[in-house]
C-alpha cells in the first residue's frame, strides 16, 4: 500500500472539484486496494468533495488549519470544524505557507498538536530551500524542522505522515533523484528514533516525497521501500494524469 495524496492548493472551484472527483473515482476505483488515495481540496470545496467520496475508499484532507479549537480568530478554521466533513488528514507546514504566510516553527508545532488532539492525521511538510542546499545545510534544516514541529508531542498511539518536499523543486517540473529523497528519509527517521526511541516507525510514521511528482517519475518514488508514497501538487489537477499515477502505483505493487 502506498499513499497518493493530491494537494489541489488554491485551485478548482467547488463545481470544478465535483467534476474532478467524479472522474477520478470512476478511473481509480480498481486501484484503491493498493493506493491509499487522499484528496486535499480548498476549504470551500471540502463539503462537495466529502459528499462524493463517502464510502468510496478515497479519503479527504485539508490544506491547513488553525491551532485553537474556537474563539475570536477571524478567518481561521479549527481541526474539529474540518472533522465535521469527515476530513481525516491535514497538511501542516507546507513551504508555501512557511514562505508566503510567514508560518513559523512555533505555529507549525501548535498546529501539529491541534491536529493530533482532534484525532486527525497531520501531513507535516519539511524541506530545504535552494540557498540552504547550496550552503550545505540541507540535512540540518530537514532535521530541525521535524524536531521543532514535534516538540512536546507524544506519538504513542498516534499516526503522522511526513512529506519531504525540497522547496526549490516544488512546481519546477523537475523532481530530485530518488537517492536524494531516500537520503532525506534516513535523516527524518534518525530524528524520529532520537526523539522517540520506543516508536514503531513502520506503523506510526509514513514518510512521503513531494515535489514535481508526475507520471514520468512516480514509479521511482513509489518503488522505493523507504518511501510510503507521494504528495502531488500540479500533476494532481489533471484528472487523467492523476488517475494514471494511481494505475502506475497499482501495477508496480502488483508485480
Ligand atoms: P508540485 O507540488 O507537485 O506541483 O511540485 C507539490 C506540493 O507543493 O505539495
Amino acid at each position: 500500500m502506498k499513499y497518493l495524496i493530491a494537494n489541489w492548493k488554491m485551485n478548482l472551484t467547488a463545481a470544478d472539484s465535483k467534476s474532478h472527483v467524479t472522474t477520478i473515482l470512476k478511473n481509480i476505483t480498481p486501484y484503491l486496494s493498493m493506493v491509499n488515495t487522499v484528496i486535499c481540496p480548498s476549504f470551500p470545496s471540502l463539503s462537495a468533495v466529502a459528499k462524493l467520496i463517502t464510502g468510496s475508499g478515497v479519503a479527504l484532507g485539508a490544506q491547513n488549519c488553525f491551532w485553537e479549537e474556537k474563539g475570536s480568530f477571524t478567518g481561521e478554521v479549527s481541526p474539529s470544524m474540518l472533522k465535521e466533513f469527515n476530513t481525516e488528514y491535514i497538511i501542516v507546514g507546507h513551504s508555501e505557507r512557511r514562505q508566503q504566510l510567514q508560518e513559523t516553527e512555533e505555529m507549525i508545532n501548535k498546529k501539529m498538536q491541534a491536529v493530533l488532539r482532534a484525532g486527525l492525521v497531520p501531513i507535516l511538510c519539511v524541506g530545504e530551500t535552494f540557498s540552504e542546499r547550496q550552503l550545505g545545510r540541507k540535512d540540518f534544516v530537514i532535521a530541525g524542522q521535524v524536531e521543532s514541529a514535534l516538540q512536546n508531542i507524544q506519538l504513542f498511539n498516534k499516526k503522522i505522515l511526513i512529506a519531504y518536499e525540497p522547496v526549490w523543486v516544488i512546481g519546477s517540473g523537475q523532481a530530485v533523484k530518488i537517492e536524494e529523497a531516500e537520503h532525506a528519509v534516513r535523516v527524518i527517521k534518525q530524528v524520529l528514533i532520537d526523539l522517540y526511541p520506543d516508536l514503531d516507525l513502520k506503523k506510526d510514521v509514513q514518510i512521503l516525497y513531494g515535489g514535481s511528482v508526475d507520471t514520468k517519475n512516480i514509479s521511482y518514488f513509489t518503488s522505493s521501500t523507504l518511501l510510503d508514497g507521494v504528495l502531488v501538487g500540479g500533476a494532481s489537477l489533471d484528472v487523467d494524469e492523476f488517475s494514471q499515477m494511481a494505475k502506475i502505483i497499482f501495477d508496480n505493487l502488483s508485480k
